[in-house]
């Protein structure tokens, strides 16, 4: 698979088979990702893989914790701005309307709407998930870091036939995920992978992006910005 099409084929994917994911692809691809770019190669992040029994356990541990109306541990960091100013904020209303769209829910169907959410806790349905850890002493460049490894997981899982789904969700249940996978000290959970299958009977679900003119600009096309011809 090409560079393009790993990235133009990754979505955030919200139905996976049961089918497992081969051990030896996963080595595969967190091998490669071990490539991933980080100011200084710090590699400032830390996983740890969840599957079988103890991804079940953790699944039940945390659905028991949701049904239960826990509102979830202190947080370690803000998920969002509080205040998210325009285009971000019109940005993430689209991206939610497009998403329930394609799921048949109305806006007005909260419970349907919470059941959509709560399905981050069956990881939609994933046999695996990873979970993403960043030390509490790093800061907003080790925090890129950890995004560029991500991103460079979920390409290479695309070139394994296989799909995944970041969730910072997780992070809302960090103490339950913590019981099952033990971080080292002085980790943050940062966020969670499902892994798995794409299940074809689901409908695939593409978010737009903005216009490349709408976050790109090349300054030779700016008025006032070329260097001038003149030696001073
Ligand atoms: C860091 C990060 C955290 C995310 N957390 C969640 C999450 O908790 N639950 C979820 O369903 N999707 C989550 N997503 C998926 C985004 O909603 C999705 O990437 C975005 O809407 C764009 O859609 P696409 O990835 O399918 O193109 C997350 C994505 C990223 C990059």
């Amino acid at each position: 698979m090409d560079v393009y099409e790993a990235v133009g084929s990754r979505r955030a994917v919200r139905a996976f088979t049961g089918e497992p994911v081969p051990r030896e692809a996963l080595q595969r691809v967190l091998s490669a990702a071990r490539r991933a770019p980080s100011g200084a190669n710090l590699q400032p992040w830390r996983v740890y893989v969840v599957d079988g029994a103890q991804l079940t356990e953790l699944k039940r541990r945390t659905r028991a914790r949701a049904a239960a109306g826990d509102p979830g541990d202190a947080r370690e960091y803000e998920m969002y701005p509080p205040d998210l100013a325009p285009p971000y904020c019109a940005r993430r209303s689209t991206a939610a309307a497009q998403r329930y769209a394609a799921l048949g829910i109305a806006r007005e169907d909260r419970r349907a709407r919470e059941k959509a959410i709560a399905a981050n806790w069956d990881c939609f349905g994933a046999p695996t998930v990873l979970f993403c850890y960043i030390h509490r002493r790093m800061g907003p460049p080790q925090w890129a870091d950890v995004g560029m490894y991500l991103q460079t997981v979920m390409l290479l899982l695309r070139g394994e036939g296989l799909h995944s789904c970041p969730q910072m969700a997780w992070s809302v249940y960090h103490r339950t995920v913590a019981e099952i996978v033990a971080p080292a000290d002085g980790l943050i959970l940062f966020c969670g992978l499902s892994i798995g299958f794409e299940d074809a009977a689901a409908r695939p679900v593409r978010i737009d992006r903005a216009p490349l003119a709408e976050i790109v600009t090349f300054a030779d096309s700016q008025p006032g910005t070329r260097p001038s011809a003149r030696c001073t």
